[in-house]
């Protein structure tokens, strides 16, 4: 097992999003936005607090906006820097990672997490990586990957942020389940299910799409075969990689919002919406009103 630092980051980004439909027809699910800004610079945003410095971008047809939305525009930048609007300017220049640290790859065929990542295992190497899926937003005091890295520096091996949900929520997600021993701020997995049938989870500890996987994740990934849906799981290979490495999952302090549902996507606009000293109260008097007119 590797004890390398972890510099780079993959962001899966080559989904169908069909739940998202129709607003996924034409727009990446990841370039909708949160309040203003779309969900996959908040996630890379989130990777960068973390210390991250290369972000390997996992994309697929349709997804080229991605790409430009990390380039610098600079007809755009010229008219803000001529307007005066440098406040803007800083800001969007401060959302772009530095160049040659942000590499695309294609998925050519959509044909699971598993693989998606399994797509990154050249431009990774023989080091420990943090993996971010951007559909899943985590909003809280600090950042989940920053709270994960520190947990990392004491646990080593594959780390999972993980989130309890309500037992009527199992289904839809990976679950964990534990030893007893919760030392080291962190509980080692024993094992993981991919969505259980109803009533069937081992516990109520939701994979929140932030890991930190070591390197040889990607020999079983390869061996990998597609499940009844037709997808190469992440969560196959992870269970095999149990068997030599240790798994390790911390409950994360903040929220988690699935932006790839309509709810969590309402629910993460109204919390980022909160954060800002311009719209919170705004905000706050919109949502009575609905409330009351209902
Ligand atoms: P999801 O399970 O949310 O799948 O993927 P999806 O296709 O995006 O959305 P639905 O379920 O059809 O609505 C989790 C993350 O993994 C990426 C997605 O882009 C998303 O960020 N992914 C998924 C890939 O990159 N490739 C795949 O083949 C599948």
């Amino acid at each position: 097992m590797s004890n390398k630092p972890i510099r780079k980051a993959i962001f899966p980004v080559a989904g169908l999003g069909t739940r998202f439909l129709p607003a996924t027809k034409a727009i990446p699910k990841e370039m909708i936005t949160v309040v203003d800004k779309p969900i996959i610079q908040h996630v890379v945003d989130e990777a960068r607090a973390a210390g991250i410095e290369e972000f390997i971008f996992i994309t697929g047809r349709n997804k080229n906006v991605i790409e430009e939305h990390f380039d610098q525009q600079y007809e755009l930048e010229t008219l803000l820097s001529e307007r005066g609007k440098i406040d803007v300017l800083k800001e969007l220049r401060a959302g772009l990672p530095q160049a040659g640290n942000v590499i695309f790859t294609r998925q050519q065929n959509p044909l699971g997490l598993g693989h998606a990542v399994w797509c990154a295992r050249n431009i990774i190497g023989d080091e420990p990586f943090a993996l971010l899926l951007p559909d899943m937003l985590p909003h809280g005091e600090k950042g989940c990957m920053s709270e994960l890295m520190q947990i990392y520096q004491k646990t080593g091996g594959n780390l999972i942020g993980l989130k309890n949900v309500d037992p009527s929520e199992t289904h839809k997600y990976g679950i964990a389940s534990f030893d007893e021993d919760n030392s080291k701020n962190a509980r080692a997995i024993n094992d993981m299910v991919e969505k259980p049938a109803q009533g069937t989870a081992p516990s109520n500890s939701m994979i929140m799409g932030r890991y930190i996987l070591q390197p040889e994740i990607f020999d079983l990934l390869e061996k990998q075969h597609a499940d009844s849906s037709g997808e190469i799981q992440l969560t196959d290979a992870m269970r095999q990689l149990m068997k030599s490495q240790d798994f390790w999952g911390y409950e994360y302090q903040g929220d988690i919002y699935d932006c790839g549902s309509r709810l969590g996507f309402l629910n993460a606009n109204i919390a980022f919406a909160m954060d800002d000293p311009e719209l919170a109260k705004s905000v706050k008097k919109m949502l009575k009103r609905h409330v009351e007119k209902n």
